[in-house]
């Protein structure tokens, strides 16, 4: 059964959503406590952010081990324990997995560091010499993603001049060597680890990443030796034949290439089951816009036969109803694309917090954590702030400690109790969006080789599609003004109809 194609997935930040021990961050027994809460919501599995040991100079996408559990989050008990309880709740378990990079401080790179140029030690990782005088400067010219050289020099050492060692992003996650095999090995042996605890798959990081065109040869992919390189698809296929051994596993990549054909690469037969489109999430509040981003991702993956996964907001960008627009206006229009991105025909991605609509919190500048991050003035901090669970609990409910992030007063209206009571709340569209996504038998498609999706007309500034052979329409008005309800019974609507009509802002499901 390919449980996942049509699977609501529900990404739970784990240091944000409930702490259970009062240290202030989320951990396995906090979110094991929510299980009714998300069986409620309706979601169908859990992409856990890491849990692994790791320094956290990146909130735990920097590991120490990959096969250990941080004490902040809890042990390997507690994570056998929620993985019971979740299937317990028909929710399944999925957690990340970061093959691109490890922590400086995993024992390979200190060993990386304590051994000799050229030595086995060091080829895990990219150790360069430095180019000019001294081998003072990097390398090469390469970028990290989080701003800066992707080169740092090691301290120093005996034998002379140190080298140069690559890091995607920041200085504290040095990137793993993948021509290298025992990486290859421990890989494999890390997938084997969870996959024999019981977890339903993986969401890899960075999966564009992995291999680089080093040393002068010229890349495989248009324009970024760094990244999408042809080997990665080598290390996809290692994946998926691991998996392959576990029925009902899922692989899911974060895959960041906006060439469609590129992209539709990584769901191939033999590679992951799906690639996070992040298109979506990279489009304004605006129907044109809109409309391209999902006929791409459907034309990519519709030429390889694989199922659509599709997601609004993540850990790393700013949430919906901040993002496409201030105030109310960015509320309704978060709860309108709700609407659109649960219409679409395959796979959704929730991010904890966006089913009550919060909007990015505005930290001060002495409360911000996120230090690798240097997107011009940006940090990532405003969309990782915990969840409010009750108003009247001391920090929401999030835990009885003084919560790693601060959470600003304006999320009091918005907690999950006084949501789940109000049938006009986000919580409440959410909840009857997944039930309708589940139960409703206009959602229910006959398999149908051709488009997954038909579009409909639409005035300007409109958009309306049904999934092919269902029933379920759904329009959206992202233009100033009131438009005309395509024909149907009004099923669900973002926010109120205007006599009528579908105001601007608003979108509308129709059977
Ligand atoms: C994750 C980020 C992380 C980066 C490095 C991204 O895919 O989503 O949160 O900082 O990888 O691991």
């Amino acid at each position: 059964m390919q449980w996942w194609r049509d699977a609501v997935f529900y990404q739970v930040y784990v240091p944000s959503f409930t702490d259970s021990d009062g240290d202030g961050i989320g951990d396995l027994q906090g979110i094991r406590g929510r299980l009714g809460y998300l069986e409620l919501l309706g979601v169908d599995a859990l992409w856990l952010s890491p849990i692994y040991a790791s320094p956290m100079v990146d909130n735990g996408y920097d590991i120490t081990d990959h096969r250990a559990v941080d004490p902040v989050w809890g042990d390997l008990d507690a994570v056998d324990e929620l993985i019971a309880d979740a299937h317990a709740h028909g929710i399944r378990v999925t957690v990340d997995l970061v093959p691109n990079h490890t922590s400086d401080q995993h024992s390979w790179f200190r060993a990386a560091l304590a051994s000799p140029t050229g030595s086995p030690e060091r080829d895990r990782y990219h150790f360069r010499p430095g180019q000019g005088v001294g081998g003072a400067e990097p390398p090469n010219s390469w970028r990290s993603v989080f701003g800066g050289s992707a080169w740092t020099r090691e301290p120093a050492r005996d034998e002379g001049p140190g080298e140069w060692f690559l890091h995607l992003f920041s200085p504290a996650q040095p990137d793993l060597n993948w021509t290298n095999l025992e990486v290859w090995a421990d890989l494999d042996k890390t997938l084997r680890f969870w996959l024999d605890r019981g977890v339903d798959g993986f969401r890899i990081d960075a999966a564009h990443g992995m291999c680089k065109q080093l040393d002068g040869t010229p890349p495989s992919s248009d324009d970024d030796p760094r990244f999408d390189q042809d080997a990665v698809h080598d290390v996809h296929r290692m994946i998926r034949a691991t998996l392959d051994h576990y029925p009902e596993r899922v692989a899911i990549g974060a895959v960041g290439v906006r060439n469609a054909t590129r992209f539709a690469r990584y769901v191939r037969q033999d590679e992951l089951h799906l690639a996070v489109d992040t298109q979506l999430a990279a489009s304004r509040f605006d129907a044109e816009e809109v409309r391209a981003a999902i006929e791409d991702c459907l034309n990519a993956v519709g030429s390889v036969g694989a199922a659509a996964s599709w997601l609004l907001s993540d850990h790393d960008v700013s949430r919906p109803a901040s993002r496409y627009g201030a105030g109310p206006v960015g509320t309704a229009r978060a709860r309108a694309m709700a609407l659109v991105q649960l219409a679409l025909p395959g796979a959704a991605y929730l991010y904890n917090g966006d089913e009550l609509g919060l909007p990015d919190a505005d930290l001060p500048d002495e409360a911000r954590r996120d230090a690798v991050w240097h997107h011009g003035e940006d940090s990532r901090d405003g969309c990782r702030v915990p969840q409010p669970w009750e108003a009247d609990l001391p920090a929401y409910g999030f835990t009885t400690g003084e919560p790693w992030l601060p959470i600003p007063d304006d999320y009091a209206v918005l907690g999950a109790a006084e949501q789940l009571e109000d049938t006009g709340s986000t919580l409440s569209l959410y909840r009857r969006a997944l039930e309708l996504r589940r139960e409703h038998p206009g959602f229910q498609a006959p398999p149908s080789p051709g488009p997954a999706l038909e579009w409909f007309g639409a005035p300007p500034g409109c958009l309306a599609f049904r999934r092919t052979g269902t029933t379920l329409v759904c329009a959206l008005n992202t233009s100033p003004a009131p438009v005309p309800l395509p024909p149907g019974d009004p099923l669900l609507v973002s926010g109120p109809l205007d006599d009528g009509m579908l105001p601007p802002d608003t979108a509308v499901w129709l059977a």
